[in-house]
C-alpha cells in the first residue's frame, strides 16, 4: 500500500531524515517511535506532500503509484490522510461544513458526483455516534476554541469521514484523557479494515494497548534503527531509547 525508498530530506540544509525505508502493507498497522526530534513529524509531513521540505532522494508509492511530485491534496485524494500533532483552526468554517467540502471535493477528484445531502447526514451521523461526539460540536468552527483532546477527536472524525487508504496519526494521543483515548483508538479498529492502512506515531506505549501494531519501528536521528513487533513497544517503556544507541556502536 504505501512503500517508502531510501528517503532523504532536508529543512534549511539540516539533514533530518536520512534514508528511509518502508513498508506498509494493506491492512498493517504499524507504529514509529523515537526521541523527540528523531524526523517522526518530518517524515509524516513529507508522505502527506508537505512542501517545506526538501527531498533530496528517495521515493513514495501508493499502491504501486509514485506520489513524491503530487500536491498535497492530490495525495489526500489518493486516499492519504495525515493528522497533525498541532492542528489548524479555521474560524467561521463549521466541523460539518469542513468535512462536506473535503468529501466532494476528493469524490469530484475521483470523478464521482456530489455526495447527496441525506447520505452525507447519515454518515455524519453514523462516524460521529461511534466516536461518541456531541452532537453540538459538529456546528463550531473548526479547531477554534477546541480544547487539545477535542482536537484530536475531531481529527478522527475526518478520518472516519474520509475513509483513506492510509491514515497517518501523529501524535493523536497526546493530551486525550483516558475515555477520549479509548474512544478515539476504538474509532481507528472499528475503522480498520482489510483495504487500509494506519501509521501511528507515538510516544507512549499506552495507545499501542489498544490499537496493536503488526509492526514497531524506531525513529533516530532520521534513520529506522530498529523494528519489532508489538512487544518492542513495551521493551521501550521501559528500557528508553539508549540501549538501541549502543547496539547500534
Ligand atoms: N521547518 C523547520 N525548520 C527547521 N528545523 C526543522 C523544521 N522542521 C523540522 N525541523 C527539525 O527537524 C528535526 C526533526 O523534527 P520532527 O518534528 O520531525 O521531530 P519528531 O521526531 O516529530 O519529534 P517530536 O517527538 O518532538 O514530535 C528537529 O530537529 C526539528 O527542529
Ligand atoms: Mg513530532
Amino acid at each position: 500500500m504505501l512503500q517508502i525508498k531510501n528517503l532523504h530530506a532536508s529543512v534549511e540544509d539540516k539533514d533530518i531524515l536520512k534514508g528511509i525505508n518502508l513498508e506498509i502493507k494493506a491492512g498493517e498497522v504499524h507504529a514509529i517511535m523515537g526521541p523527540n526530534g528523531a524526523g517522526k513529524s518530518t517524515l509524516s509531513s513529507i508522505i502527506a506532500g508537505n512542501e517545506n521540505y526538501e527531498v533530496s532522494q528517495g521515493e513514495i508509492f501508493l499502491d504501486g503509484e509514485e506520489i513524491s511530485e503530487l500536491a498535497p491534496e492530490e495525495r489526500a485524494h489518493k486516499g492519504v490522510f495525515l493528522s497533525f500533532q498541532y492542528p489548524v483552526e479555521i474560524p467561521g468554517v463549521s466541523v460539518t461544513n469542513f468535512i462536506k467540502t473535503a468529501i466532494n471535493e476528493s469524490r469530484k477528484a475521483n470523478g464521482k458526483e456530489e455526495m447527496p445531502a441525506n447520505e452525507m447526514l447519515k454518515l455524519i451521523r453514523e462516524k460521529s455516534e461511534l466516536l461518541e461526539m456531541d452532537r453540538k460540536f459538529l456546528s463550531r468552527s473548526l479547531n477554534e476554541g477546541f480544547s487539545g483532546g477535542e482536537k484530536k477527536r475531531n481529527e478522527i472524525f475526518q478520518m472516519a469521514m474520509l475513509e483513506p487508504k492510509i491514515a497517518i496519526l501523529d501524535e493523536t494521543d497526546s493530551g486525550l484523557d483516558i475515555d477520549a483515548l479509548r474512544i478515539v483508538a476504538n474509532g481507528v479498529n472499528k475503522l480498520k479494515n482489510e483495504n487500509n492502512a494506519v501509521l501511528v506515531i507515538t510516544h507512549y506505549q499506552r495507545l499501542l494497548e489498544y490499537i496493536v501494531p503488526d509492526y514497531v519501528h524506531v525513529l533516530m536521528d532520521g534513520k529506522i534503527v530498529k523494528t519489532g513487533g508489538a512487544d518492542l513497544a513495551l521493551e521501550l517503556e521501559e528500557k528508553g531509547y539508549d540501549w538501541i544507541k549502543n547496539e547500534l556502536v
